[in-house]
């Protein structure tokens, strides 16, 4: 574990009864980085996220957070953290202002931090409503308000913008970009590859509760990058897709002298394509 690190995981193990869900899982996030986890439903992710905030207890290996191993977490950790997962209890009765009012006092954060939030994720104009009568977005903004109402240090991210309109995706993501450069070590969990490919600086591939791959999203995008294949536009609007062989290069080099070529692409392989090709499944 190095100085920068505020998650460090070494062989992280979890059984429920004879269930293996977690294997041997290892990897570490610094400060102002995102960390994705991609994987598809039941890969593993969230019993993650609840072991790495001491809601679980994990059967082998080790982890940290802030330098304080995960069984010593306590509530002095939790003013240095935010949570945001499907279950993050809000008061339904209580205003939208309310709902933040209450964890700002419990943990000693000046009021004003409050509007400051309620502006930045647009829902000030909203404060005096119920928590109950919002719309699944604006429900999930609330989450993440209260989340970052105290600048955690780390912030654990359940698949945050699933399920989401599109609109209120990109505002989510926005603000994420605005916590990673505020210095926030982020661990985020998805099945969304976009978003894995948008937002993570590092990518683990969660398969079966296993790591089957890390890298950027480049790195892993380019790393399995081997049929390489161009996409073509001709001056006839005739588009072709053709592999790489001395035939494509031939044609290629007899387009572009006769001024037939419009545009040529490189088909990179998606996430999902490098997904399938290294776990044979889908990520939904
Ligand atoms: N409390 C539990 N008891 C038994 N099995 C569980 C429990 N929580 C999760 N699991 C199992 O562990 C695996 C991983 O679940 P989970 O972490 O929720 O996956 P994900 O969040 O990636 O969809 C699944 O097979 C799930 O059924
Ligand atoms: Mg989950």
């Amino acid at each position: 574990m190095t100085q920068t690190d505020l998650i460090n995981v070494q062989h992280l193990s979890k059984h429920f009864k004879d269930h293996s869900a977690l294997k041997d899982l290892s990897f570490s996030i610094k400060a102002g980085e995102i960390f994705g986890f991609l994987g598809p439903s039941g890969a593993g992710k969230t019993t993650t996220i609840k072991i790495l905030t001491g809601q679980l207890k994990q059967t082998t290996g080790s982890a940290s957070v802030l330098g304080v191993p995960i069984e010593k977490i306590n509530e002095a950790i939790y003013e240095q953290i935010g949570i945001v997962t499907h279950n993050s209890g809000l008061y339904d009765k209580l205003s939208v202002y309310k709902n933040l009012e209450i964890f700002a006092k419990l943990l000693g954060i000046n009021k004003s931090r409050i509007d400051e939030i309620l502006k930045r994720v647009g829902l000030f104009e909203d404060r005096n409503k119920a928590a109950g009568k919002l719309s699944q977005g604006m429900r999930q903004r609330l989450v993440l308000a209260r989340a970052v109402l105290h600048k955690p240090k780390v912030l654990f991210l359940d698949e945050p913008a699933s399920g989401l309109d599109p609109s209120t995706q990109i505002e989510i993501h926005r603000l994420i970009i605005e916590l990673k450069n505020n210095g926030t070590a982020i661990f985020l969990t998805t099945h969304n590859m976009e978003e894995a490919d948008k937002l993570c600086d590092h990518l683990a591939l969660l398969n079966d509760g296993k790591i089957v791959e890390t890298g950027t999203p480049r790195e892993l995008r380019l790393n399995h990058n081997k049929k390489k294949r161009y996409k073509i536009l001709l001056k006839n609007n005739e588009e072709v897709t053709l592999s790489q062989s001395m035939e494509t290069t031939q044609k290629i080099n007899w387009w572009m002298t006769s001024n037939e070529l419009v545009t040529i692409h490189s088909c990179e392989p998606t996430l999902e394509t490098v997904f399938l090709e290294v776990t044979g499944r889908k990520l939904i």
